[in-house]
């Protein structure tokens, strides 16, 4: 610190002490409204955090003398709603499902709830259109081919209980054999079985392959694919002749499918779902277009 003569003119406040090159500061005081309002901060401060939660704690903060909580209004809220509701939540576990559609304002509502249900719990798997995942075998529920049946009792039903899951005695359930992996054809088998399913599904095959398969099709396949390969909804599988693929309709996606099965799983929504919001959730996949 360098100690010069400064041009401080008499009258002036006294300084603090510092000086950097000469340069030297005011010792002003803090003017009177800036301090008032500090003081008056201070206050608020210690009011608030008295009436307010404020101070985090452990597991959760300190709750203030007034109990304000956003938390608990927004519980009020969802209450305020769910009272509302209550009636034609009701009314709609009451009625007879086939007799849902015809109810225009139950039908709205179950509309309008299921597509929310559908957005939150379905749309993962389904897609947010409901139009599947094409080859994960997550299956489009808007076009009117269905796996396991497309009336709203079926579909009632598929989502209450799901499908191959281990939580649900009633889940809907079949599982086609491994053919390859377990050794029950040979892949020479499989290569004409997979050509004869090219060939029904209307695609590029070997004809003399397919012929093979045929037989090959007609001593494993018919008992859950039928005879023509159009597929049962008792047991969940799927039909062969058409473009609608829930893994893929390609020769090695065939063959993989064939040696290895699939399984697809759907969790049991009775577990997590009110029945009023499982109801909603089938009239509203009911309602896409595919229904029946
Ligand atoms: C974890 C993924 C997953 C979720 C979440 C899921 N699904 Fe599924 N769903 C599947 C799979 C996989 C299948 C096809 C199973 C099969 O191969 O038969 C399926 C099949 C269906 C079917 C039968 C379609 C047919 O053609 O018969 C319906 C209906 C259905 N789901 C509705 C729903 C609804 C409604 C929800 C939400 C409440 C839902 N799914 C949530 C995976 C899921
Ligand atoms: C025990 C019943 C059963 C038998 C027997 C069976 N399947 Fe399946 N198959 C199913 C089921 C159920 C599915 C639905 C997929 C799943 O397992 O998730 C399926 C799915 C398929 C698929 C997939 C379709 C798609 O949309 O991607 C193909 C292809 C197929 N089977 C071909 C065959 C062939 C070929 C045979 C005979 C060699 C055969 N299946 C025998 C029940 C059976």
């Amino acid at each position: 610190m360098s100690v010069k003569p400064t041009n401080r003119k008499p009258g002036d406040p006294t300084t603090t002490g510092h000086s950097w090159d000469g340069i030297e500061e005011f010792n002003n005081p803090m003017p009177r409204w800036w301090l008032w309002t500090f003081y008056a901060c201070i206050v608020f401060a210690l009011g608030y955090s008295i009436a307010y939660p404020a101070w985090p704690m452990i597991n959760r903060a300190t709750p203030g003398l007034l109990g304000a909580s956003t938390r608990a209004d927004v519980a009020a809220e969802i209450q305020r709603f769910n009272d509302a509701n209550a009636p034609i939540r009701a009314r709609l576990e009451a009625a007879d499902l086939t007799a849902i559609a015809a109810d225009p304002e139950l039908n709205q509502y179950a509309t309008n709830a299921g597509a929310a249900v559908f957005r939150t719990n379905c749309s993962q798997c389904h897609g947010s259109g409901a139009a599947g995942v094409q080859g994960q075998g997550y299956p489009n529920l808007l076009d009117d081919d269905w796996i396991w049946g497309g009336d709203i009792d079926s579909i009632h039903t598929t989502v209450t209980h799901g499908i191959r899951n281990t939580t649900d005695a009633e889940s809907r359930y079949s599982e086609m054999p491994r053919f390859g992996a377990d050794q029950l054809l040979e892949p020479a088998q499989i290569a004409q079985v997979v050509q004869h399913v090219l060939a029904i599904s209307g695609q590029e095959h070997d004809a003399a392959l397919a012929a093979e398969g045929a037989v090959v099709f007609a001593e494993n396949c018919v008992a859950c694919h039928g005879e023509e390969g159009k597929g049962d909804r008792s047991v969940g599988a799927p039909n062969l002749t058409d473009a609608i693929w829930l893994y893929g309709g390609d020769q090695e996606t065939l063959t993989d499918t064939v040696t290895n099965a699939r399984f697809g799983v759907m969790p049991n929504w009775n577990q997590r779902l009110t029945e009023a919001d499982i109801r909603s959730v089938a009239v509203y996949v009911h309602g896409l277009g595919g229904g029946e």
